[in-house]
């Protein structure tokens, strides 16, 4: 079939919206019409090039929802009408990571899928007959398309689809970070380091997990108060003493949970010296660039502090994401003030502009 999507052509140049054909679902494959996906720094990151490992020509995007149009050979866990969250963390369910609690890392299809290929090594993304890869294994800045069935998570049908896609990445990591990679305790001392999507969806996940204090830290007036609505119960504009109000704060001792949400390796030493000596845990849920390295003092692990990464915050997507979503129904998590801009696939690239402003801090892409 012949469908519109926003291809990257060339690294550091704007994505080109434009037909292309996208093929059948083969054996265990889905074919997904998206209703939404929203605009991620991860999208941002490979079109600028700073990824090594990023390829082109490929269709981005990985933070939609849509509904199941058809499905191929073998398919039982969706079907036709089904509302789904793509899942750029597959779940097989088989392999030895799955079957594991202390990780979400599917190793079913990774090596494929870093290439750009669906798990057969093939691509169904295509324009006069060359291939066009499929990045993250989701490519939904598009109007359709075909993913691994377990890289879709089914969602209850009553979920508006434009809010669904944010727990297709960035919100999920914020929430499972908080929820399942720290398993933050009842009555804990959190501090949250970046107010953008993934810090203040641990916000909100340390507020699910009844934190006692939660403490976030950003340099945005604006982006504090959006946190102040997520369950902040302390703001702290970051400056050249941020660690030391945070000791101060704590009694002198650090917090029980930290998480960096910022990328930024110095913020990353912030928030390992701000754990509590004893148990702290300082979970790093940004995403570092390629080949930075971050400096620990030995002395603070072996006074009891530990570290964890976190990605996607730990959440087993499909059986998971399904749960987040119903919580958010419930009224638990309220995702409205998290979408700042309202696109069309057209104005993709004024997505990426308003990401690089800081304007805002989801841009959400609309497909009708
Ligand atoms: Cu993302
Ligand atoms: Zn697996």
């Amino acid at each position: 079939m012949k469908m519109r999507a926003a291809v990257l052509e060339e690294f550091g140049r704007p994505l080109s919206v434009q037909e292309v054909d996208l093929q059948e679902p083969a054996a265990g494959e889905v074919l997904v019409r998206l209703e939404a996906c929203g605009v991620c720094h991860t999208d941002l990151y490979t079109a600028s090039g700073a990824d090594p490992s990023g390829y082109v020509p490929t269709v981005l995007g990985h933070e939609g929802a849509g509904v199941v149009e058809s499905v191929g050979d073998g398919v039982s866990s969706v079907r036709p009408g089904d509302h789904v969250v793509t899942l750029f963390s597959p779940q097989c369910r088989e392999c030895i990571h799955c079957l594991d609690p202390r990780t979400n890392l599917c190793l079913k299809i990774r090596e494929e899928q870093g290439k750009g290929h669906l798990p057969d090594g093939t691509t169904r993304l295509s324009r006069d007959g060359e291939p066009i890869r499929h990045f993250m294994g989701t490519s939904t800045f598009a109007e359709y398309t075909v993913m691994p069935e377990i890289a879709l998570a089914g969602i209850d049908p009553e979920a508006p689809l434009d809010r669904a896609c944010l727990f297709a990445c960035g919100l999920s990591t914020g929430l499972g970070a908080a929820m399942y990679t720290a398993r933050v305790t009842e009555g804990s001392t959190c501090v949250v380091f970046g107010a953008g999507m993934v810090g203040l969806g641990a916000v909100a996940g340390c507020r699910l997990q009844n934190a006692g204090r939660i403490v976030c830290v950003d340099l945005s007036a604006e982006r504090l108060e959006m946190a102040r609505e997520q369950g902040a119960t302390d703001l702290i504009a970051g400056d050249g003493n941020t660690v030391e109000r945070i000791i101060e704060m704590t009694d002198g001792f650090g917090a029980d949970f930290t998480f960096e949400a910022t990328g930024l390796v110095q913020v990353m030493e912030q928030a390992v010296e701000t754990a509590r000596m004893g148990w702290g845990l300082c979970t790093i849920a940004g995403v570092a660039g390629k080949g930075e390295t971050l400096e620990i003092v030995p002395r603070l692990l072996i006074t009891g502090r530990r570290i964890a990464g976190s990605s996607f915050g730990g959440v087993k997507g499909r059986d998971q994401v399904p749960g987040l979503i119903d919580r958010y129904m419930a009224g638990e998590i309220n995702v409205d003030p998290f979408i700042s801009h309202d696109l069309t696939l057209d104005e993709v690239n004024r997505g990426f502009e308003l990401m690089k402003a800081q304007d805002g801090i989801r841009s959400v892409i609309h497909f009708n």
